[in-house]
């Protein structure tokens, strides 16, 4: 038997890392990535989330070291959680300027200007109840609520913060935050949406982090059915006629397919969220030695930039800023 002629062979472009960089598709940079932190009133302390391996909240007086190492390791922006010493029915200390998120904006900006403060804008981690706005008998009023994230939104604009990032998945978000910012001359600071939001085993990790573990039923009646993806191409649509500027589609791992339909559907910059979760299972496994948790973090990392993520939050950040570092070496 003889073999076939073959004129094309795929593999002459993998014959040694020379050409392999020439032709590689995708990269990762640090430049693409943003660190999430928990900042917590009701502490003087670091206090590692058990479920999060490297991990920790921290008190107030830390987010200016935390700041600092962020932004000397090349990562662009950070993004605040905050756990309020007082919790009540409506998340008031949302928008009060003394605010956690508020003062931890102003301790950020003050230590490290040029690190992007970002500010998760909700309000499970500041109700008694633990949902994502005002309830109206067992679900969430979504207008009311709304009323309440313009007022959190500018009160966390007035405290210096950079980019304003919603995540309650309440409709008309982010027509409300921005007439309520531009009415206040803050026309300048941009909204990123957590636009494709689903109601997510993945986030149980976060919910002890921040401590905003509903008290009764679930979020599904305001984030999406992780069943529909043309769903998510709406509410991509819906947030980028309302004046978002940059999407994001969360959790990331298990919705790759709606990170590429909602890039080729919209002509904003994509953000995802790498949410605790996928964290958590990654550090497990890595712990017991089961998988090589370098080569996997920045397998997954240029996975979701091949799909179409211009941005990536992910509590790897760190991680993964200082092995890119030591590649280049
Ligand atoms: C708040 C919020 C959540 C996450 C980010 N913002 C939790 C939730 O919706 O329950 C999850 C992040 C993660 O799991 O890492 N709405
Ligand atoms: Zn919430």
């Amino acid at each position: 038997m003889t073999l076939p002629d073959l004129v094309v062979r795929p593999r002459r472009l993998r014959s040694g890392a020379g050409i392999r960089s020439l032709v590689r598709e995708t990269t990762l940079s640090t430049a693409d990535f943003i660190y999430p932190v928990f900042v917590d009133e009701t502490i003087t302390e670091a206090v590692a989330v058990a479920s999060m391996p490297g991990v920790s909240r921290i008190p107030l007086s830390q987010v200016d070291q935390c700041a600092n190492e962020v932004a000397e390791l090349g990562i662009p922006g950070i993004i605040f959680f905050g756990i309020p010493a007082e919790k009540d029915a409506i998340g008031s200390s949302g928008w009060d300027d003394q605010g956690i998120v508020q003062r931890a904006i102003r301790a950020a900006k003050a230590a490290c200007p040029e690190l992007l403060a970002i500010a998760d804008t909700c309000f499970c981690e500041y109700t008694n109840h633990g949902h994502c706005g005002v309830l109206h008998g067992e679900d969430v009023d979504n207008d009311a609520t709304l009323l309440n994230l313009q007022k959190e939104a500018v009160s966390y604009a007035r405290a210096g913060i950079d980019v304003i990032a919603p995540s309650g998945m309440m409709d008309g978000t982010i027509a409300a935050i921005r007439m309520a910012l531009d009415a206040e001359g803050f026309t300048n600071i941009p909204i990123m949406s957590y636009a494709v939001k689903y109601a997510s085993g993945y986030f149980g990790p976060f919910r002890d982090a921040a401590d905003s573990t509903p008290s009764f039923g679930d979020r599904a009646t305001y984030q999406m059915d992780p069943a529909n993806r043309r769903e998510a191409i709406l509410e991509a649509k819906l947030d980028a006629e309302q004046g978002a500027d940059i999407l994001m589609v969360k959790p990331a791992l298990a919705y790759m397919d709606i990170i590429r339909e909602v890039k080729d559907a919209t002509m904003l910059p994509m953000a995802v969220y790498n949410v605790s979760g996928e964290y958590a299972m990654v550090k497990a496994a890595a712990e017991k030695g089961w998988i090589d948790e370098r080569r996997v973090v920045l397998e997954t990392m240029l996975g979701f930039k091949r799909a179409g993520a211009d941005m990536i939050l992910s509590y790897h950040a760190k991680d993964v800023a200082r092995w890119l570092r030591e590649d280049r070496r």
